[in-house]
């Protein structure tokens, strides 16, 4: 345990992955959960009962006697469930966790004399974390008492915060996209690839091995790109175009994003001054309409 909250009374709103691990992580650090409110009535039930706070209604609830107002519902959820909230006195300040959208998107609670801001944690929760994981950082903005409140909890996670603006919050989100969702959806390609071959489940672990060794060459290197290797690197054309024609006669269209992600490489080596003679070949047929027609695969 890093810092203590000791004294902080909030309210949770969304008690699902996000909501549930921040609200124990807070409790765990001496904050005193009042009041949790959900869609559906059993989360919330479960989680006052583990933490002693009370479940509400979404509708009836009324912060105003906490610290802290949390919200962790759905991105498209917010700006509704903020409007509802505005309806009732609330806590002096109130954050939301989600990375796309900064403190804006509360605009009812903040006409209500609400400070409202953001506090998102980069970090994939498949389901609740007991505890911070090392190496955390949380994204924060918002009205000045929101980001000290903001600061104050992340410091406490033993987190490294940061502010990112409203202005820079598509970028920032879309980069956190690619780097969870994205790679999770790269390594499923890969194994449902390997399984259509009939190849060994057992070989799952030195794909594994091998796409831990890769990250860990990406994360190393001063620029990701620096760490390709494969065919791509080296402009092995026939390799390419055998390995599209396999996804082209699946018919998913998964050839025409393995020959993007082909490209998007060639295109980021090149501005790296790194292409040689065969790989710069490789990423003139890849523009090449054509080529993608006949490797692309329908969509
Ligand atoms: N999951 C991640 O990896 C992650 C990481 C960082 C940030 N975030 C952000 O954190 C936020 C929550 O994400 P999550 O993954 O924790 O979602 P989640 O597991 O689906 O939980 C959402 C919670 O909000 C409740 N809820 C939905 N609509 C509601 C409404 N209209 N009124 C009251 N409660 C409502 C849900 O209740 P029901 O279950 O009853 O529908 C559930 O308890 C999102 O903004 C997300 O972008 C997520």
């Amino acid at each position: 345990m890093t810092g203590s909250l000791g004294g902080l009374r909030f309210a949770l709103v969304g008690p699902g992955r996000v909501g549930t691990s921040l609200a124990g992580w807070i409790a765990a650090r001496g904050g005193r959960l009042q009041q949790v409110a959900g869609r559906s009535d059993r989360p919330a039930a479960t989680l006052a009962a583990e933490l002693d706070g009370e479940a509400t209604r979404l509708e009836a609830l009324d912060t105003a006697a906490a610290d802290l107002l949390l919200l962790a519902v759905p991105d498209d959820e917010l700006a509704g469930v903020a409007g509802v909230l505005a309806r009732r006195p609330q806590a002096g300040v109130a954050l939301h966790t989600c990375g796309s959208r900064g403190a804006t998107v509360l605009a009812p609670l903040a006409a209500a004399g609400v400070a409202t801001g953001s506090l998102h944690p980069l970090m994939a929760f498949p389901g609740r974390l007991p505890t911070p994981p090392a190496g955390l950082i949380c994204a924060l903005d918002g009205a000045p008492a929101a980001l000290a409140l903001a600061a104050r909890l992340t410091a406490a996670f033993g987190a490294e915060s940061l502010v990112v603006e409203e202005s820079q919050r598509d970028a920032y989100h879309l980069a956190a996209v690619l780097s969870a969702g994205g790679l999770v959806t790269l390594l499923a390609l890969a194994a449902e690839v390997a399984r259509g071959a009939g190849l060994p489940k057992s070989l799952r672990r030195g794909y594994g091995t091998l796409a831990r060794a890769a990250l860990e060459s990406a994360l190393a290197a001063s620029e990701p790109i620096d760490a390709l290797t494969g065919p791509w690197r080296r402009g092995d054309r026939g390799t390419v175009e055998r390995e599209l024609a396999l996804l082209a006669a699946a018919a998913h269209g998964d050839g025409k994003t393995v020959a993007g992600l082909a490209r998007t490489a060639l295109r980021l080596l090149a501005a790296r001054g790194e292409l040689g003679a065969d790989a710069a070949a490789l990423r003139r047929a890849l523009a090449d309409p054509g080529f993608l027609d006949r490797y692309g695969g329908g969509c």
